[in-house]
């Protein structure tokens, strides 16, 4: 039984043409496929991450091909680094009307009593403080820019319970919480805050967590759909929430994990 999804659609627009936008965890997984994705439908790309090489390497490859893509380099636990590669943006390109905040690290799976304090704020720091940290920055810039629309990278995690799942899962809830009262918070100065949750996604966190071929057959498996996403089918979804498609739509967690949290 194949466990990977079809390749990426072939479906093509220009819903953000003329927008410059920020992606965070851009390196990899599903922050490269939606970097890729957002610059040939017309967005100006900045890409952050911590990994400058990986960057590089995806911003020349995509600026070969006549897409406007450039990279930041970027620690979102660091507030200095996260305000640092919003003025980067708006220095570059002169505004800022979207933002993909995406970077996040997966959890410990361990047996509750055995989840470390340190690991428990690792992934708190990154996937919750450093989301809020992208969010302070983003919206004086978007405010400047006339509005924008923010989309948060929150995951099944964040919607439904899970053994050995409690610091991934806490940091995913809470992100759900900072995505509403931030949406409500600006809903009337024109920038909309929504968040994509993701289910078992083909990428590095995925792989590093499922790995090996039984581990990931057994996941797919368990999924109502029988297999497991592709990045560009999140890319997908946050270009949704982040284009004028959805502009009547701001604080929702949009599921995105092929009916997993149906039932
Ligand atoms: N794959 C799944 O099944 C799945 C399911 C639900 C939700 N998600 C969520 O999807 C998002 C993307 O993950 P992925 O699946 O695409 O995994 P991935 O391939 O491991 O990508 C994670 C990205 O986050 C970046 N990152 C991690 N810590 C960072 C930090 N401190 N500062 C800046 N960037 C940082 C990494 O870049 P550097 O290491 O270069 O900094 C990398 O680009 C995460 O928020 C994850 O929780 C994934």
């Amino acid at each position: 039984m194949p466990y990977l999804s079809p390749p990426p659609l072939a479906l093509a627009s220009t819903r953000l043409a003329g927008k410059v936008v920020l992606v965070t965890g851009a390196s990899s997984g599903i922050g490269a496929a939606a970097v890729r994705r957002f610059a040939e439908e017309g967005a100006t790309v900045v890409a952050a991450a911590r990994r400058a090489d990986r960057l590089a390497d995806l911003s020349r490859e995509l600026s070969d091909a006549g897409l406007a893509v450039s990279a930041v380099a970027c620690d979102v636990r660091d507030e200095d680094s996260v305000a640092q590669a919003v003025a980067t943006v708006v220095e570059r390109h002169g505004r800022l009307d979207g933002a993909f905040n995406n970077a996040g690290v997966g959890g410990a799976h361990v047996p509750f009593t055995e989840l470390s304090t340190e690991k428990f704020d690792q992934v708190i720091a990154t996937n919750l403080r450093g989301v809020f940290l992208c969010i302070k920055h983003e919206i004086p810039a978007m405010l400047a820019s006339g509005g924008g629309a923010i989309v948060n990278t929150s995951s099944i995690g964040g919607l439904v319970g899970g053994a050995q799942n409690g610091d991934y899962a806490a940091s995913k809830w809470g992100l759900a919480g900072l995505t509403k009262c931030v949406a409500l918070e600006y809903a009337r100065r024109g920038i909309r805050v929504n968040a994509i949750a993701p289910g078992p996604t083909d990428s590095e966190m995925f792989g590093r967590w499922m790995n090996t071929e039984a581990r990931r057959e057994m996941i797919a498996d368990a999924m109502p759909m029988n297999y497991i996403a592709h990045p560009d089918d999140m890319a997908r979804a946050a270009l949704f929430l982040l284009s004028e498609e959805s502009r009547w739509t701001t604080g929702v967690i949009l599921p995105c994990e092929g009916g997993a949290s149906a039932d």
